[in-house]
Protein backbone atom coordinates (compact mmCIF):
# COMPACT_ATOMS: atom_id res chain seq x y z
CA UNK A 1 0.00 0.00 0.00
CA UNK A 2 1.40 3.47 -1.02
CA UNK A 3 0.81 6.08 1.34
CA UNK A 4 0.22 9.85 -0.06
CA UNK A 5 0.83 13.12 2.13
CA UNK A 6 -0.06 15.96 -0.46
CA UNK A 7 -2.31 16.21 -3.31
CA UNK A 8 0.54 16.95 -5.93
CA UNK A 9 1.78 13.36 -5.00
CA UNK A 10 -1.71 11.98 -5.14
CA UNK A 11 -2.35 13.36 -8.62
CA UNK A 12 1.15 12.10 -9.73
CA UNK A 13 0.50 8.60 -8.28
CA UNK A 14 -3.01 8.61 -10.07
CA UNK A 15 -1.64 9.69 -13.44
CA UNK A 16 -0.41 6.37 -14.57
CA UNK A 17 -3.75 4.56 -13.10
CA UNK A 18 -5.96 5.83 -14.91
CA UNK A 19 -8.47 4.05 -16.86
CA UNK A 20 -8.48 1.25 -14.43
CA UNK A 21 -11.62 1.60 -12.35
CA UNK A 22 -11.06 3.60 -9.13
CA UNK A 23 -13.31 3.32 -6.02
CA UNK A 24 -12.49 5.53 -3.22
CA UNK A 25 -13.99 5.39 0.56
CA UNK A 26 -13.55 8.84 2.29
CA UNK A 27 -13.25 8.68 5.99
CA UNK A 28 -11.68 10.78 9.00
CA UNK A 29 -10.11 7.73 9.98
CA UNK A 30 -10.29 5.96 13.72
CA UNK A 31 -11.28 2.76 11.61
CA UNK A 32 -14.04 0.50 12.79
CA UNK A 33 -15.67 -2.27 11.32
CA UNK A 34 -17.95 -0.64 9.26
CA UNK A 35 -15.20 2.00 7.28
CA UNK A 36 -13.79 -1.88 6.85
CA UNK A 37 -17.06 -2.94 5.28
CA UNK A 38 -17.07 -0.24 2.84
CA UNK A 39 -13.08 -0.95 1.83
CA UNK A 40 -14.19 -4.73 1.46
CA UNK A 41 -17.06 -3.75 -0.92
CA UNK A 42 -14.44 -1.00 -2.65
CA UNK A 43 -12.49 -4.25 -3.09
CA UNK A 44 -14.68 -6.09 -5.04
CA UNK A 45 -15.66 -3.62 -7.15
CA UNK A 46 -12.82 -1.97 -8.47
CA UNK A 47 -9.26 -2.76 -9.59
CA UNK A 48 -8.01 0.43 -7.74
CA UNK A 49 -8.73 1.05 -4.07
CA UNK A 50 -8.24 4.50 -2.97
CA UNK A 51 -8.77 5.33 0.78
CA UNK A 52 -8.81 8.91 2.15
CA UNK A 53 -7.81 9.93 6.22
CA UNK A 54 -8.46 13.84 6.88
CA UNK A 55 -10.53 15.18 9.70
CA UNK A 56 -12.01 18.40 7.77
CA UNK A 57 -12.23 21.09 10.38
CA UNK A 58 -15.08 22.96 7.93
CA UNK A 59 -17.67 20.02 8.71
CA UNK A 60 -17.13 21.32 12.65
CA UNK A 61 -18.92 23.70 14.22
CA UNK A 62 -17.04 25.99 16.98
CA UNK A 63 -17.89 23.76 19.93
CA UNK A 64 -17.76 20.22 18.27
CA UNK A 65 -14.78 17.91 18.54
CA UNK A 66 -12.72 18.53 16.24
CA UNK A 67 -9.32 18.89 18.57
CA UNK A 68 -10.56 15.58 20.23
CA UNK A 69 -11.47 13.76 17.54
CA UNK A 70 -9.19 10.70 17.74
CA UNK A 71 -6.33 10.31 15.05
CA UNK A 72 -4.60 6.60 15.64
CA UNK A 73 -3.22 7.08 11.98
CA UNK A 74 -0.61 4.03 12.66
CA UNK A 75 -3.51 1.75 13.39
CA UNK A 76 -5.48 2.73 10.68
CA UNK A 77 -2.62 2.62 7.73
CA UNK A 78 -2.50 -1.13 9.33
CA UNK A 79 -6.02 -1.63 8.99
CA UNK A 80 -5.88 -0.44 5.58
CA UNK A 81 -2.70 -2.21 4.25
CA UNK A 82 -4.84 -5.26 5.36
CA UNK A 83 -7.57 -4.58 4.12
CA UNK A 84 -6.49 -4.29 0.54
CA UNK A 85 -6.17 -0.73 0.07
CA UNK A 86 -3.92 0.22 -2.55
CA UNK A 87 -3.36 4.30 -1.69
CA UNK A 88 -3.91 5.61 1.37
CA UNK A 89 -4.31 9.44 1.36
CA UNK A 90 -3.73 11.34 4.37
CA UNK A 91 -2.68 15.17 3.65
CA UNK A 92 -2.34 17.43 6.26
CA UNK A 93 -4.56 19.79 5.05
CA UNK A 94 -6.98 19.56 1.69
CA UNK A 95 -7.41 23.57 1.37
CA UNK A 96 -5.02 25.58 -0.66
CA UNK A 97 -4.89 28.46 1.34
CA UNK A 98 -6.08 29.18 4.77
CA UNK A 99 -8.93 30.74 3.31
CA UNK A 100 -10.67 29.69 0.47
CA UNK A 101 -12.89 32.05 -1.16
CA UNK A 102 -14.67 29.20 -3.67
CA UNK A 103 -16.56 26.82 -1.39
CA UNK A 104 -19.78 24.36 -1.91
CA UNK A 105 -22.81 25.84 0.05
CA UNK A 106 -26.41 24.11 -0.05
CA UNK A 107 -29.92 25.63 -0.44
CA UNK A 108 -30.35 26.37 3.36
CA UNK A 109 -34.28 26.88 2.38
CA UNK A 110 -34.04 22.80 1.26
CA UNK A 111 -34.94 20.26 3.75
CA UNK A 112 -32.27 18.46 2.54
CA UNK A 113 -30.03 20.54 4.23
CA UNK A 114 -31.99 22.17 7.04
CA UNK A 115 -33.73 19.40 8.74
CA UNK A 116 -32.23 16.82 11.15
CA UNK A 117 -28.15 17.59 11.32
CA UNK A 118 -28.67 20.45 9.17
CA UNK A 119 -30.46 21.79 11.76
CA UNK A 120 -28.44 20.87 14.51
CA UNK A 121 -25.03 21.41 12.78
CA UNK A 122 -25.50 24.60 10.75
CA UNK A 123 -22.46 24.89 8.18
CA UNK A 124 -21.70 21.24 8.45
CA UNK A 125 -23.09 19.72 5.19
CA UNK A 126 -21.88 23.27 3.14
CA UNK A 127 -18.42 21.71 5.07
CA UNK A 128 -18.95 18.10 3.91
CA UNK A 129 -19.39 18.64 0.51
CA UNK A 130 -16.77 21.13 0.15
CA UNK A 131 -14.50 18.31 0.83
CA UNK A 132 -15.71 15.61 -0.78
CA UNK A 133 -15.67 17.70 -4.00
CA UNK A 134 -12.12 18.78 -3.61
CA UNK A 135 -11.67 14.55 -2.68
CA UNK A 136 -13.85 13.80 -5.88
CA UNK A 137 -11.99 16.17 -8.02
CA UNK A 138 -8.18 14.62 -6.66
CA UNK A 139 -8.74 10.88 -6.93
CA UNK A 140 -11.41 11.11 -9.89
CA UNK A 141 -13.18 7.79 -8.75
CA UNK A 142 -15.08 5.57 -10.82
CA UNK A 143 -17.05 4.70 -7.63
CA UNK A 144 -17.72 6.13 -3.93
CA UNK A 145 -18.56 4.52 -0.85
CA UNK A 146 -20.62 5.83 1.98
CA UNK A 147 -22.34 4.45 5.13
CA UNK A 148 -25.67 4.34 5.33
CA UNK A 149 -25.12 5.03 9.52
CA UNK A 150 -25.07 9.00 8.09
CA UNK A 151 -27.79 8.60 5.99
CA UNK A 152 -28.31 12.26 5.84
CA UNK A 153 -24.67 12.94 4.58
CA UNK A 154 -24.85 9.75 1.56
CA UNK A 155 -28.51 12.00 0.55
CA UNK A 156 -26.58 15.03 0.42
CA UNK A 157 -23.48 13.84 -1.30
CA UNK A 158 -25.85 12.18 -3.73
CA UNK A 159 -28.11 15.78 -4.35
CA UNK A 160 -24.80 17.27 -5.18
CA UNK A 161 -23.18 14.60 -7.64
CA UNK A 162 -27.10 14.38 -9.79
CA UNK A 163 -26.71 18.70 -9.34
CA UNK A 164 -23.22 19.11 -10.24
CA UNK A 165 -23.53 16.51 -12.66
CA UNK A 166 -20.45 14.40 -10.99
CA UNK A 167 -19.52 10.81 -13.16
CA UNK A 168 -18.90 9.13 -9.73
CA UNK A 169 -21.53 6.40 -8.98
CA UNK A 170 -22.09 6.17 -5.23
CA UNK A 171 -22.16 3.37 -3.32
CA UNK A 172 -24.62 2.76 -0.09
CA UNK A 173 -23.13 0.46 2.44
CA UNK A 174 -25.47 -0.98 4.95
CA UNK A 175 -24.44 0.50 9.04
CA UNK A 176 -22.53 -1.93 11.08
CA UNK A 177 -23.85 -2.77 13.96
CA UNK A 178 -22.18 -3.86 17.37
CA UNK A 179 -23.48 -6.94 18.85
CA UNK A 180 -26.22 -5.00 20.79
CA UNK A 181 -27.42 -3.11 17.85
CA UNK A 182 -25.47 0.27 18.42
CA UNK A 183 -24.40 1.63 15.43
CA UNK A 184 -20.34 1.25 14.65
CA UNK A 185 -18.78 4.91 14.82
CA UNK A 186 -15.30 6.68 15.52
CA UNK A 187 -17.38 8.78 18.15
CA UNK A 188 -18.26 5.25 20.42
CA UNK A 189 -14.90 5.42 21.54
CA UNK A 190 -15.69 8.56 23.68
CA UNK A 191 -18.40 6.62 25.40
CA UNK A 192 -17.51 5.02 29.17
CA UNK A 193 -18.82 1.91 29.90
CA UNK A 194 -21.90 3.22 31.69
CA UNK A 195 -22.60 5.20 28.85
CA UNK A 196 -21.71 2.53 26.63
CA UNK A 197 -24.64 0.64 28.24
CA UNK A 198 -26.73 3.24 27.68
CA UNK A 199 -26.10 3.60 24.14
CA UNK A 200 -27.88 0.09 23.18
CA UNK A 201 -31.33 2.04 24.24
CA UNK A 202 -30.75 3.99 20.94
CA UNK A 203 -30.64 1.09 17.94
CA UNK A 204 -33.43 -0.41 20.66
CA UNK A 205 -35.38 2.44 20.29
CA UNK A 206 -35.12 2.77 16.62
CA UNK A 207 -35.94 -1.16 16.60
CA UNK A 208 -39.12 -0.83 18.43
CA UNK A 209 -40.65 1.76 15.86
CA UNK A 210 -39.75 -0.71 12.93
CA UNK A 211 -41.75 -3.54 14.66
CA UNK A 212 -44.43 -1.24 15.15
CA UNK A 213 -44.86 -0.28 12.13
CA UNK A 214 -44.48 -3.99 10.02
CA UNK A 215 -47.06 -4.53 12.99
CA UNK A 216 -49.43 -2.11 11.56
CA UNK A 217 -48.97 0.98 13.29
CA UNK A 218 -48.54 4.38 10.82
CA UNK A 219 -49.15 6.57 12.68
CA UNK A 220 -45.59 8.60 12.59
CA UNK A 221 -46.81 10.31 16.44
CA UNK A 222 -47.68 7.20 17.53
CA UNK A 223 -44.37 5.55 16.53
CA UNK A 224 -42.22 8.96 18.05
CA UNK A 225 -44.27 8.94 21.31
CA UNK A 226 -43.55 5.39 21.97
CA UNK A 227 -39.41 5.55 21.19
CA UNK A 228 -39.78 8.94 22.82
CA UNK A 229 -40.78 6.55 26.06
CA UNK A 230 -38.32 4.00 26.15
CA UNK A 231 -36.15 6.49 25.93
CA UNK A 232 -36.79 8.43 28.86
CA UNK A 233 -37.00 5.24 30.90
CA UNK A 234 -33.44 5.00 30.88
CA UNK A 235 -33.25 8.95 31.61
CA UNK A 236 -32.33 9.63 27.66
CA UNK A 237 -33.88 12.70 25.10
CA UNK A 238 -33.36 12.58 21.82
CA UNK A 239 -32.22 15.83 20.43
CA UNK A 240 -34.03 14.46 17.41
CA UNK A 241 -36.15 11.90 17.25
CA UNK A 242 -37.77 12.11 13.45
CA UNK A 243 -39.49 10.07 10.62
CA UNK A 244 -38.94 11.42 7.42
CA UNK A 245 -39.00 10.31 3.66
CA UNK A 246 -36.03 8.10 2.97
CA UNK A 247 -35.19 10.35 -0.03
CA UNK A 248 -36.10 13.66 -0.30
CA UNK A 249 -35.99 13.63 4.03
CA UNK A 250 -39.47 15.51 3.83
CA UNK A 251 -41.42 14.32 6.79
CA UNK A 252 -44.18 12.10 7.09
CA UNK A 253 -46.87 11.86 9.31
CA UNK A 254 -48.12 8.42 8.11
CA UNK A 255 -45.43 5.12 7.25
CA UNK A 256 -47.45 3.54 5.01
CA UNK A 257 -48.02 5.71 1.76
CA UNK A 258 -43.95 6.67 0.86
CA UNK A 259 -40.43 4.63 1.56
CA UNK A 260 -40.01 5.67 5.46
CA UNK A 261 -36.93 5.76 7.87
CA UNK A 262 -36.38 6.98 11.61
CA UNK A 263 -34.35 9.50 12.44
CA UNK A 264 -32.36 9.82 15.83
CA UNK A 265 -29.48 12.45 17.31
CA UNK A 266 -28.45 11.48 20.96
CA UNK A 267 -26.73 12.80 23.48
CA UNK A 268 -24.87 9.82 25.74
CA UNK A 269 -22.84 12.37 28.32
CA UNK A 270 -20.88 14.76 25.71
CA UNK A 271 -21.83 12.09 22.81
CA UNK A 272 -23.98 13.00 20.53
CA UNK A 273 -24.42 9.79 18.27
CA UNK A 274 -26.72 9.18 15.52
CA UNK A 275 -28.34 6.52 13.54
CA UNK A 276 -31.48 5.44 11.44
CA UNK A 277 -33.12 2.75 9.99
CA UNK A 278 -36.06 1.61 7.58
CA UNK A 279 -39.86 1.71 8.58
CA UNK A 280 -41.83 -1.25 6.63
CA UNK A 281 -45.34 -1.04 7.15
CA UNK A 282 -47.26 -4.17 7.26
CA UNK A 283 -51.41 -4.37 7.48
CA UNK A 284 -51.49 -6.67 10.42
O1 LIG B 1 -18.28 10.52 6.85
C1 LIG B 1 -17.15 11.05 7.04
O2 LIG B 1 -16.25 10.43 7.61
C2 LIG B 1 -16.91 12.46 6.55
O3 LIG B 1 -18.04 13.25 6.67
C3 LIG B 1 -16.36 12.51 5.11
C4 LIG B 1 -17.35 11.97 4.11
C5 LIG B 1 -15.06 11.73 5.03
C6 LIG B 1 -16.06 13.97 4.72
O4 LIG B 1 -15.12 14.54 5.57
Amino acid sequence: MKIVTDSAELRRGMAPLRGQKIAFVPTMGCLHAGHLSLIRRARELAYLVVVSIYVNPRQFGPNEDLDRYPRPFERDAALCAETGVDLLFHPDSLYPTNDPQVTLTLNPAHTLSSCLCGAARPGHFDGVVTVVNILFNLVQPDLALFGEKDWQQLAVIRRMVNDLQMAVEIVPCATVREADGLAMSSRNHYLSAGERQLARHIPEALQQMQQAAADGTCDAHALIAAAERTLAAVGLTAEYLEIRHAETLAPLTRVDDAPARAFIACRIGATRLIDNIPLIFSRS
